[in-house]
């Protein structure tokens, strides 16, 4: 869904990429979610940042002492992240076909952050397939934490479903990503998920 919104307005990745930019010259906080996930971890840890778009939070974490590698399937944001955030390995991959030791990168990932409604941008056929790619990516003991807001096309029932029959267990779920418990009425969902 992200590509075709690149493919129907050419200027929007790179708005995309200003817009962060933006944000960032004028001091406003962006790395919330990667503070979470760094509280997870072990110094040293290893990182990918599944659909990193311009790398506000792979770069985060890799300032943090983390190993990170960072795909997104849009090249404009991952020459975005390269620019602003080196450090990280930034790749351009779909998160459908994510093979990353065929990349040479063998070792699975302490985390796994999918942050910015990135589930709610891919197509709808592909969501068990990619929580599948991304637990085959995970490391035994690791963790992956996903984030996306509510009346984006998929309730947050059907992706718990979905990362089950995928291999995963939900094992914390919040509705923030600064520790607000999830409830019924949230609106917005954070689930930390183990392998199974
Ligand atoms: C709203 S952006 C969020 C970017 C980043 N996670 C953040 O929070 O700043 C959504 C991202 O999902 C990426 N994306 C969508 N479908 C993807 C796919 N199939 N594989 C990899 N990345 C994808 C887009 O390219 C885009 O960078």
């Amino acid at each position: 869904m992200w590509v075709r919104m690149t493919q129907e307005d050419p200027g929007h990745s790179a708005a995309y990429v200003q817009r962060f930019r933006s944000l960032a010259d004028q001091g406003f906080d962006l790395a919330g979610e990667a503070r979470l996930v760094d509280a997870m971890l072990g110094r040293g840890s290893r990182v990918l940042d599944a659909g990193c778009g311009p790398g506000r939070l792979g770069g985060f974490l890799h300032a943090a002492g983390h190993d990170v590698v960072g795909v997104d399937v849009d090249p404009v944001l991952i020459a975005a992240a390269e620019e602003d955030h080196p450090g990280p390995r930034w790749l351009v991959r779909d998160l459908s076909e994510l093979d990353l030791p065929a990349a040479g990168i063998d070792e699975p990932f302490d985390a796994i952050v999918c942050a910015g409604n990135v589930m709610t941008f891919l197509a709808p056929s592909t969501r068990v397939t990619v929580l599948r790619r991304l637990h085959a990516h995970a490391a035994a003991g690791g963790r992956a934490t996903i984030g996306f807001g509510a009346g984006r096309g998929y309730g947050f029932d059907e992706f718990l479903d979905d990362a089950r029959a995928a291999g995963w267990v939900p094992e914390l779920l919040l509705a923030t990503w600064d520790l607000r418990p999830f409830t019924p009425e949230s609106d917005f969902l954070v689930a930390v998920l183990r392998p199974a």
